[in-house]
């Protein structure tokens, strides 16, 4: 594998629940060392796409490529071990288990266990937070904590990639600051990212390049220094969103 690999490659990927079809054949990338949005109205697929990256759910049609390689007939255990790590939306914790035991846990691959020391260390750097409540188990934690967890838990697995589905999803704007602070020091290591959010400003703020989701297709794709008007997009995807 080159320096150049894409972290990602999507080709035409089809997937659904059942008789619905959702996602109606989305191809995209995310270059190595890249971090990328993914936005768009409630229900139109983003959680969907990354449910079928991670293989929670089987392709119908289409491929993904990791780091250059073919993930889409792995087991999901495969992919988390190569690196691809996805923190699914809404944080599923085990709520008796302390901070600690959650993060230790999560170390459970064999590149993971190698790291595990240094990844610990960095979690707890990253999140004082987490660290004054190491012992404290995770049903007692605050929404804002939670995350920090979650993200933790990610970082835990050594991402080659992390793949954070609305990570600040009911926080208030200072928690949302300081887990984006966190986002942006993780992707300074080289991790390369794909975000889903609601908030285009606030993706913006993280990302080099966006792509809008509707409906279960890719429509657009702004890069960052393009001049573009948040609220003109807003309008577009949420203000017709009734008579969809
Ligand atoms: N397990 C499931 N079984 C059947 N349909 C589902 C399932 N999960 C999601 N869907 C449907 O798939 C469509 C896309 O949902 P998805 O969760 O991917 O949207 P989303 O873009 O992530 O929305 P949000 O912004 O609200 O998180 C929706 O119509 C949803 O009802
Ligand atoms: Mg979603």
């Amino acid at each position: 594998m080159s320096d150049n690999t894409n972290a990602l490659d999507i080709v035409d990927l089809r997937a659904g629940y059942e008789a619905s079809d959702v996602l109606h054949g989305m191809s995209l990338h995310v270059g190595a060392n890249e971090r990328v949005g993914l936005f768009g109205p409630n229900g139109h697929g983003k959680t969907t796409l990354l449910n079928t990256i991670s293989r929670v759910i089987r392709p119908r049609a289409g491929s993904v490529r990791f780091m250059g390689e073919p993930i889409d007939k792995l087991a999901p255990h495969r992919i988390v071990g190569r690196g691809l790590i996805h923190l699914p939306q809404g944080n599923h914790l085990f709520p008796d288990m302390q901070i600690m035991e959650t993060l230790e846990l999560a170390a459970f691959t064999p590149r993971a266990r190698q790291d595990m020391k240094d990844n610990l260390d960095y979690v707890l750097g990253l999140f004082p937070r987490l660290a004054e409540r190491r012992h404290q188990p995770c049903k007692t934690l605050s929404g804002g904590e939670r995350q920090m967890l979650s993200i933790g838990v990610g970082l835990m697995c050594a991402p080659r990639m992390l793949m954070l589905d609305e990570p600040t999803l009911g926080l208030s704007p200072k928690l949302k600051d300081e887990l984006a602070e966190a986002i942006a020091e993780i992707s300074r290591r080289g991790i390369p990212l794909m975000l889903v959010e609601q908030d285009i400003a606030f993706v913006l703020s993280l990302v080099e390049r966006m792509y809008l989701v509707d409906h279960g297709e890719i429509t657009r794709e702004i890069n960052r220094s393009a001049d573009v008007d948040h609220q003109q997009i807003m309008d577009m995807y949420f203000g017709s969103e009734g008579a969809s």
